[in-house]
């Protein structure tokens, strides 16, 4: 078993990395690091524990340890809040770990992959000109914006058919706002029509890098020309988050063939057998009330993008919905999938 880490272990997605890696085959969580308010205290007292599963015992008991290195297992996974994963990510980069992160601090860098393993596994080749640019011994990944991972996956297999630009409006859980998050007060019966921290700006600038081709050198990535227009917002669901989305294609083909685009698009995990793998990454669902977050959300344990209402755009080519879940595909299970194809290509 390798030991693994969690940095920002307490957090909404630091407990979705426990609940995924409590009979994950290869990792063993065995250290736990959170803010000085955790610090020292048993990880049950620690954490505000929110999912339906009970943390392993071992993890419940284990200290929280301070978010630095020294003691820590070389693969780290983060979930740690963005206004401190600048300085401590890069700090356990340079002391040799390797750095599987959800924050969005280092996504837009240029040796930074942004992965979405059956997307763009090639942009892992980015490590080898980390280490010079950035100078450390270790390594960071990255994985998308929960809501960008959705829209992402959606758009790769339309590519294809010219794809130039994506209007899109969000429907997103409370989850998707940490513990405690969203005041109840706020949510409650409502809808709030902005999501702060820049969130329809990542979607805009993080879904071009994911779906760009690596320069021919080798140590960035071209971005892909798709003009996106995003609006987000916060919805009274618990988990999942739901992407109302137009996309104009230059070669727009039936609706048939788009369904099968999706139906039939794969890539390295599945290739590979991955654990976290979901066997169909895009499931395309034919019921008109479809995707929705309670009955679509964990599909495949999480991991899986549903699809639904596909018909045609009076403004751009077609209009469809796709939903997925936000701290599992969108956040640690994004990450574990990371490292499994990591550890498959031999880089941890
Ligand atoms: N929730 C989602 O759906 C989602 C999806 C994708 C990406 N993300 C990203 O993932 C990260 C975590 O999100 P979340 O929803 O889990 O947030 P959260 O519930 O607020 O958890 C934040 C975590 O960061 C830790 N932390 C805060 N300040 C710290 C400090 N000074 N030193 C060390 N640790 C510190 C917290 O520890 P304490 O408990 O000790 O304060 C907690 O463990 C964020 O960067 C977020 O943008 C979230």
């Amino acid at each position: 078993m390798i030991p693994v880490g969690i940095l920002g272990a307490t957090g909404m997605v630091g407990q979705q990395f426990i609940a995924l890696l409590a009979n994950h085959p290869w990792f063993k969580v065995e250290w736990l690091g959170a803010s000085q308010r955790s610090e020292g205290k048993a990880f049950r007292d620690a954490a505000a524990w929110r999912l339906p599963s009970a943390p392993p015992e071992e993890v419940s008991r284990r200290t929280v340890e301070a978010a630095v290195p020294g003691r820590a297992p070389k693969l780290m996974f983060s979930g740690l809040d963005s206004s401190v994963a600048t300085e401590i990510e890069a700090a356990f980069a340079a002391a040799g770990h390797i750095v599987v992160s959800n924050a969005r601090n280092y996504r837009m860098e240029q040796t930074v992959p942004l992965l979405i393993p059956e997307v763009n596994s090639d942009h892992l080749v980015l490590l080898e000109a980390q280490g010079a640019a950035k100078g450390w011994k270790g390594r960071i990944v990255t994985n998308p914006n929960c809501a960008t991972v959705v829209i992402a996956m959606a758009l790769a297999p339309l590519r294809q058919f010219g794809l130039t630009s994506t209007v899109v409006t969000t429907m997103q859980a409370i989850s998707g706002a940490g513990y405690p998050g969203v005041p109840s007060w706020d949510i409650l019966g409502n809808l709030i029509p902005y999501i702060g921290g820049g969130e329809e700006e990542k979607i805009e600038t993080e879904t071009g890098k994911i779906l760009g081709a690596l320069a021919p050198n080798r140590d960035a990535v071209l971005s892909h020309a798709v003009r996106m227009s995003a609006t987000t917002t916060r919805v009274p669901v618990q988990n999942g988050h739901t992407a109302s989305m137009s996309v104009s294609l230059t070669q727009p083909p039936s609706p048939e063939a788009i369904v099968d685009a999706w139906r039939s698009f794969s890539g390295k995990p599945q290739q590979l057998e991955l654990p976290s793998a979901p066997p169909s990454p895009l499931v395309y669902l034919d019921e008109v009330n479809r995707p929705q977050p309670i009955l679509d959300a964990n599909r495949d344990g999480g991991m899986a993008v549903s699809i639904g209402r596909l018909r045609r755009c009076p403004i751009g080519s077609y209009k469809f919905v796709a939903h997925g879940h936000n701290t599992i595909r969108g956040a640690a299970g994004a990450a574990v999938l990371n490292a499994e194809l990591m550890h498959r290509e031999g880089l941890l």
